[in-house]
């Protein structure tokens, strides 16, 4: 049954990869729709990194499908993902401590005036207009990114990866290396991309988080999707269950790693 009346932004369908003998991912399968949030859940090498992975271009599966916008689509590397509008921000913030804000939002994709030179005032009018609407209180925009608190490198971050009109946006534990008030700013950036239309899977090892920002919780172990379930239909030990025993309670799609009672 599907309550959804939209096409998914993101199907993933009987993923797998393997490297060396090890199914890193095997058979998994999980959707996403727009302005939604769907939490990825499950212990240490689980698999949940290796498939966003496949989605972001990093890895290449051995087998399965994904499809943008229900059309069958091409991701063999970071490129291709990008041009579906995936973006992806790591625990490790990819941002460059010694320029500002500005100057990160555009590396590497820098705007240049007709006579070719960097186009600093529009690169900055831009980071204003973008971070405005993601952090209404950042000031800080001339100082290096160093000189920021994690919270506001991670919208600097987030900010990078929305700029050039990301649709689907991959978080994998974009709060491990924050302080709890930081980790709140991030929720909030959350809800905001979440009610411009944005996809976010969101990988993270706090079930309490998961469970304040997802709309719907995916569990996997052993490479295996355990089970999937609206964030409103299952309790937090019911999760708990899924991550450490594959158990798939009543609320939840059982997947091919449930297991068997
Ligand atoms: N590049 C690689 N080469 C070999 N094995 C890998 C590679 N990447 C991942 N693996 C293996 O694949 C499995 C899944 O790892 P993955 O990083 O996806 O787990 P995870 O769920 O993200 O775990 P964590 O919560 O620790 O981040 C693990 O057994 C891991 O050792
Ligand atoms: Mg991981």
């Amino acid at each position: 049954m599907n309550q959804h009346v939209t096409t998914p932004l993101v199907e993933l369908e009987d993923i797998s990869i393997a490297f060396g003998g090890i199914r890193a991912v095997d058979g998994a399968s999980i959707d996403l729709y727009p302005g939604e949030v769907v939490g990825l859940l499950g212990h240490n090498g689980a698999g949940k990194s290796t498939l966003i992975k496949i989605l972001s271009g990093a890895y290449k599966r051995d087998s399965g499908d994904i499809r943008i916008d229900g059309q069958s689509a091409t991701i063999n590397n970071p490129r291709d993902a990008k041009g579906y509008g995936i973006e992806t921000i790591y625990q490790t913030l990819a941002v460059a401590d010694n320029v500002d804000a500005a100057a990160n939002l555009f590396l590497g994709r820098e705007l240049t005036t007709a006579i070719g030179t960097l186009d600093d005032v529009a690169m900055e009018h831009k980071a204003r207009e973008v971070m405005g609407r993601l952090n209404p209180n950042f000031r800080r925009f001339k100082e290096p990114v160093k000189a920021l608190s994690g919270g506001q490198r991670q919208s600097v971050a987030i900010a990078r990866a929305i700029l050039f009109n990301a649709r689907i946006l991959i978080m994998d534990e974009p709060t491990a290396a924050l302080g709890p008030q930081e980790t709140t700013q991030v929720g909030d950036l959350i809800k905001q991309l979440k009610s411009e239309g944005i996809g976010i899977f969101l990988i993270s090892h706090d079930i309490h988080d998961v469970f304040d920002l997802a709309d719907r919780v995916c569990v996997m172990k052993n490479g295996q999707v355990v089970g999937t379930a609206k964030t409103s239909d299952v309790t937090k030990d019911e999760v708990l269950g899924m991550i450490i025993l594959g158990k798939c309670p009543p609320g939840a799609t059982p997947g091919p790693g449930a297991m068997k009672e």
